[in-house]
């Protein structure tokens, strides 16, 4: 069996730089027409001057043959000026800005630390249409990790609809029934990313027979309930649910630590876990609109014209994976992949 679609984007995406960059892009090149590139480097890309710069360096370690647009974003912090903002805007490659809480997860240390402070760059956000992209996560200790979310929506996400209402804005990789619920009620301007290792990974997974570092992220895993909520979500016809992927690669070492860093590395199958996803609850004839469709609908952007082929061929992945002079553990490492990319590429 084949599945043929429009060629994906993927509107959340960790690349890094320098080799780790060069030992990742291509997985993410060889599946998706574009993918909004997340800016938390050290140090954060904070000005269209680093954005531009971050990415002359994707498109040099993009392989020749491959088109692949990265899609670049600003990193807010609580000095962001309103400048800087108009000027993404005009730019033409700065599709996005993305808040971090201060200390809420990898490099978040200049993230925001009172939406306030963050009020002028949201208000010229809103005045030149620049969507918000948020980590929505509060980061106080007296709140247990598995709520961070759902505090969040609470506390923070109402207040900023109100005082900005035409402000876009998109809850990325959402992890609860809460969030999805929250985007269904939140009118147009809102919208939610879902990734691979949330449809298919409920929170045992950190637990599997021992501490697992490798399905360790942020938002961290959910409740089973909460994955049904989401496959229901990304598989309905809600067309303010769209792939991001959030493939976050970091090198073994850094996950088998002491106090090991969040993230899972999805790009080298990507596409072919989210159709496992959607089979498993007989939903495939809808993976075409929540990965190719909804995105650029969403970010005014036109939808690819290429199209990609999967087969339902199961392979598997290798243990480990090249990360410049490391190794990265990639989600399902030594573990078969039902779905297989048919790539014309290669
Ligand atoms: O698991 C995660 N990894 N969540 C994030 O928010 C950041 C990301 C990273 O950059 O490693
Ligand atoms: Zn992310």
């Amino acid at each position: 069996m084949q599945l043929t679609i429009t060629r994906p984007d993927d509107w959340h995406l960790h690349l890094r730089d320098d080799l780790a960059l060069k030992a990742v892009v291509a997985d993410t090149a060889r599946r998706f027409g574009r993918a909004i590139v997340m800016p938390n480097l050290k140090p954060p890309v904070t000005t269209v001057a680093a954005a531009r710069a971050y990415r002359d360096r994707i498109q040099n370690a993009v392989q020749k043959g491959l088109a692949f647009e990265p899609l670049m974003t600003l990193y807010l912090t609580d000095r962001t000026p309103a400048a800087e903002i108009k000027e993404a805007a005009a730019s033409g490659f700065v599709h996005a800005v993305k808040y971090y809480p201060a200390g809420s997860t990898t490099n978040s240390e200049n993230g925001v630390t009172d939406l306030q402070k963050a009020r002028v760059a949201l208000a010229a956000m809103e005045q030149y249409d620049v969507p918000l992209l948020l980590h929505g996560e509060v980061t106080d200790s007296g709140i247990d990790v598995f709520d961070r979310e759902r505090v969040f929506l609470d506390r923070h996400l109402g207040p900023l609809q109100r005082d900005f209402p035409g402000l876009r804005m998109v809850l990325e990789h959402i992890t609860t029934q809460e969030a999805a619920d929250y985007v269904r009620s939140a009118g147009p301007r809102v919208a939610a990313t879902i990734t691979a290792h949330h449809l298919l990974w409920n929170r045992n997974e950190i637990f599997r027979g021992g501490i697992r570092p490798h399905a360790y992220c942020l938002p961290v895993l959910k409740r089973e309930r909460h994955r049904q909520a989401l496959l229901a979500a990304a598989t309905g016809d809600d067309p303010r649910f769209f792939l991001g992927t959030d493939s976050a690669p970091h090198a073994r070492h850094t996950k088998e630590a002491d106090c090991g860093c969040a993230g899972i590395y999805t790009s080298h199958a990507a596409i072919e876990l989210y159709a496992e996803a959607f089979e498993h609850v007989d939903a495939l004839a809808k993976l075409e609109a929540f990965a190719s469709h909804r995105g650029p609908d969403f970010y005014r952007l036109p939808r690819n014209e290429a199209r990609i082929t999967l087969a339902r061929e199961a392979w598997t992945v290798p243990n480990e994976l090249p990360f410049g002079d490391r190794t990265l553990v990639p989600m399902r490492a030594g573990q078969s992949v039902a779905w297989r990319l048919v790539d014309p590429a290669r």
